[in-house]
């Protein structure tokens, strides 16, 4: 039967199925239609679910009712009745009349939606209006009971007509019906809703498992790639720096006089390897940079000395080029507090840069000058999320030294900016591209500004010249 249906599983709604009576509908608007018909029509009304439970109640207790139940039989026989009433369930799609021994009648209207019986409405108890005599099964109920006050009491009883009763009956169902449909659409509504959040958030977290998945996989291999780089360069390092030892040997003549021809290959040879040597150190830095191995050693020093002294070695360079290199900085600037070989390091490779990427005539501009930074100390790495951004706006500014390094070169296009810091990149990434180098010398200068708690930026227009600017806090008092 579907009543048992109805009670063992639940419904499959987003199949279609219909859930129970007390699911679908909103009790509050049940309660409301039912005070309604008892305020038009004056009879009782119970509405109860498939599983007999009792949804909305609105009834008013009949004289005829208390003055029974006031009689030891009455009472037994009463609440028998109003208990079938109650638990008597229609077969058919049809209104059932239940009889009380009072000659009242109940009717049990079905409940049934999309042909299922999901609950029933009971109506009454009211006296049908051919029913003119009080019936023998009252007035010999009780040995005490009083036949008149019985029949005064059943005579406030309401009255109606059995085709009247049905009438009302069939309206209510047809009201019910109503309420049941838009239920029953918001709750389809709500559960493919559901439905669809449920297959999104498993979609997205099968993705997100297999990202996971894939962001591992890259880790190793990222993870392999610093060991091999490290391996590699490690051996290469040993034989390059025998090879550099011996031409400048084989050049100092240790080995016998060589013909001007010799001495010029011999110096290629060693210049080469200089710079085989420069990118194999270059690697091993980056690769400890970005396994955090890379500590900085800070002293307490002058930055105009620094700069200075990269200007100076930068110059031979820049002359080879017809390139002017200009230094210039104001008296105050302060100390900082740096690792000086790795502060030379990243100024190198930018005063090394301008020079590379300035074409012949053009002007090389070294600057310093006093500036504020907002620090970002040791502890705040948490926070990075956000591109520093919040964090820095957070922190006091202190006082620091900007670096300038200014040229009159090829410039940087707006797009590739945000690219040059990456390890390996460079704008021109062509076999044949002009400038040598691996790309590297920012990449690293970047990681090593961090390190010094500092930061990195650059303005550039093409064709019209760059400016790398690199800002370091000034030294605490207390750490000279
Ligand atoms: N001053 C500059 N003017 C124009 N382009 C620049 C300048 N500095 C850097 N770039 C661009 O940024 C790229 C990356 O610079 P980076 O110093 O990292 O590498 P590189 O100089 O090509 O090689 P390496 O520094 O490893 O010898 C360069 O290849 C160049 O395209
Ligand atoms: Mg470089």
């Amino acid at each position: 039967m579907d009543e048992n249906k109805a009670e063992n599983k639940p419904a499959d709604i987003s199949y279609g199925e219909i859930a129970q009576l007390e699911e679908l509908i909103d009790r509050e608007s049940l309660r409301e239609v039912c005070r309604s018909f008892f305020d038009l029509f004056g009879l009782s009304i119970r509405v109860f679910s498939a599983r007999g439970a009792l949804l909305a109640t609105v009834h008013e207790e009949r004289s005829i009712c208390r003055y029974v139940n006031s009689l030891n039989k009455g009472r037994v026989a009463c609440s028998e009745t109003v208990a079938q009433a109650q638990m008597r369930l229609p077969i058919s799609p049809e209104t059932v009349v239940h009889p009380c021994f009072t000659g009242a009648v109940y009717h049990i209207v079905p409940i049934i939606y999309d042909d299922r019986q999901l609950g029933r409405i009971v109506i009454g108890p009211f006296l049908p209006s051919e029913v003119t005599n009080t019936p023998p099964s009252l007035l010999n109920l009780d040995p005490q009971l009083d036949p008149e006050r019985a029949r005064a009491a059943l005579s406030e009883m309401p009255r109606v007509r059995s085709q009247t009763a049905i009438r009302i009956a069939a309206h209510l169902r047809g009201i019910l019906d109503l309420i049941l449909f838009s239920g029953h659409r918001a709750r389809l509504t709500s559960t493919m809703h559901l439905a669809t959040v449920r297959e999104n958030y498993r979609e997205l977290s099968e993705k997100n498992a297999s990202l996971q998945d894939a962001f591992n996989k890259l880790k190793e291999l990222d993870r392999l790639k610093s060991n091999f780089l490290a391996t590699v360069s490690h051996e290469l390092r040993t034989p390059l720096t025998s090879i550099i030892g011996y031409s400048e040997m084989l050049e100092a003549g240790i080995a016998g006089e060589m013909t001007p021809e010799q001495t010029g290959f011999v110096e290629t040879i060693r210049t080469k390897g200089e710079l085989l040597l420069l990118l194999i150190t270059s690697l091993l830095d980056l690769n400890k940079l970005e396994r955090g191995q890379l500590s900085i050693s800070t002293e307490y020093i002058d930055p105009r000395a620094v700069l200075d002294e990269v200007r100076e070695m930068c110059v031979p360079e820049a002359e080879k080029k017809q390139v002017k290199i200009e230094a210039a900085w104001a008296d105050d600037v302060p100390f900082i507090q740096a690792d000086p070989v790795r502060l030379r390091q990243i100024l190198i490779n930018l005063v090394g840069n301008a020079v590379k990427f300035t074409p012949a005539s053009g002007h090389v501009e070294l600057s310093i000058r006093v500036t504020e930074i907002r620090v970002r100390t040791e502890g705040d790495e948490a926070e990075e999320d956000d591109g520093g951004f919040g964090a820095a706006l957070m922190m006091a500014p202190e006082r620091a030294v900007e670096f300038a390094i200014k040229d009159t070169g090829i410039g940087i296009p707006e797009a590739e900016i945000a690219k040059i810091f990456d390890a390996f990149y460079q704008v021109d990434g062509s076999s044949t591209r002009e400038y040598g180098g691996a790309g590297l010398g920012l990449s690293i200068a970047k990681s090593l500004v961090a390190a010094h708690h500092g930061t990195i930026r650059v303005e550039s227009r093409p064709a019209q010249g760059t400016t790398f600017f690199v800002v370091l806090p000034e030294a605490q008092p207390d750490a000279g």
